[in-house]
């Protein structure tokens, strides 16, 4: 798929602009502090309705804006689509987004926030997992909204009234929904992991295999019984905490280079490489799902990158259906329109 063209109003430093971009890669450069992050997380929330880098709705508008507005074309080879998208202050302050969601938009965005898949905490790591699993599975989103709902209720339980007969209902819910996540999970991983090691090895030029693996706390296991069993073994603990100690709220995804745990490769150029291929290896099976290819919206994907690996995610990303790139220094990239973001606005360079 691609976007054919996008109006913003009040969205970030933008207060008005119109932007028609190429068909395949986007090159857009710019001094520091122009928009160009913001750019592209409009082109992120126009055909998700949501931001890659934050979920408060509040920071979107320009600073003292009531509202800001988005909308645009999407095309793919069985016709196009007008998406349109509000965020509305309301009477109470809070933000209220409307505007509907195009059931084959799919985009896949990376920013330096993603280095926490690589060396941050357990939950930087599900929330890829999950964010995948969703562009795979869109029910997936859904499942997981009620999981936090039933954990959020669980925990309640364990403060108020902990007792094993209150418990025994949640866990049984718990574990119905919560196999379902991990269920999907799995699926997720199995489909990263040939286009991954394939990605990692063509961008970093090396001959290490990358590897990835679910890691639950019910092991292999597929019975929501095993859950359950998990849980009532927690039980102890939990009474003591308070809080709902298994499940796949807890678990976690391992990353390998050739046997070796990836979070103990210290460079930073490799974990922003590791991260990066993470998010390249989603766009095969994501377009194969989805019956179209994905937007690519790196931010700022290059730096702390060697020229020959920048070369190589050069040319592993001239694959790629329509990509937005971003860079503070001019690139060669060949065959790539290129933009200038100054000010909130954007010209042809
Ligand atoms: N809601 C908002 N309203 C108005 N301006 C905002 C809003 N949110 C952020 N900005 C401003 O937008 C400017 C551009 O931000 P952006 O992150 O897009 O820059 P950038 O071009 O990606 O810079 P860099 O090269 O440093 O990554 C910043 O100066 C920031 O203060
Ligand atoms: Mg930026």
């Amino acid at each position: 798929m691609q976007i054919g063209c996008v109006q913003l109003l009040e969205f970030r430093n933008y207060r008005t602009l119109s932007y028609r971009p190429s068909a395949r890669v986007n090159l857009l450069t710019g001094r520091n502090a122009q928009g160009k992050t913001n750019l592209l997380e409009a082109l992120g929330v126009l055909l998700t309705g949501r931001s890659f880098r934050t979920s408060r709705l509040a920071e979107l508008p320009y600073w003292g804006a009531e509202a800001a507005t988005l909308s645009g074309d999407l095309l793919r080879a069985e016709g196009s689509r007008t998406v349109r998208r509000t965020l509305q202050r309301q009477e109470s302050g809070t933000w209220l987004a409307s505007g509907e969601n195009c059931p084959w938009a799919r985009v896949i965005a990376f920013g330096w926030q993603d280095l926490a898949i690589v060396h941050g905490a357990p939950s930087a790591r599900r929330s890829f997992i999950d964010g995948f699993a969703a562009r795979l599975y869109p029910s997936h989103l859904a499942a997981l909204l009620r999981y936090r709902r039933l954990i959020e209720q669980r925990n309640r339980v364990l403060q108020m009234h902990p007792t094993s007969e209150r418990l025994a209902p949640w866990d049984e819910q718990v574990a119905t929904v919560g196999m379902e996540l991990i269920d999907r999970r799995r699926r997720a991983v199995a489909a990263l992991q040939g286009e991954l090691a394939r990605v990692y090895a063509a961008v970093s030029g090396e001959r290490q295999k990358l590897q990835i693996g679910y890691r639950s706390v019910i092991g292999e296991a597929t019975e929501p019984a095993v859950l359950v069993a998990a849980l009532q073994q927690a039980r102890p603990i939990e009474l003591r905490r308070r809080q709902t100690l298994a499940g796949p709220h807890r678990d976690d995804l391992g990353l390998e280079l050739d046997g070796v745990d990836a979070r103990t490769f210290g460079s930073r150029g490799q974990q922003r490489l590791l991260a990066l291929a993470l998010r390249l290896a989603e766009v095969l099976p994501v377009a194969e799902a989805a019956g179209t290819a994905p937007v690519l919206l790196l931010d700022d994907a290059l730096s702390e990158l060697d020229p020959g690996v920048r070369d190589n995610v050069l040319r592993e990303i001239q694959g790629a259906e329509q990509v937005f790139l971003t860079s503070p220094e001019p690139l060669a990239v060949s065959g790539a329109a290129r933009w200038v973001v100054d000010g909130g606005g954007i010209a042809a360079a």
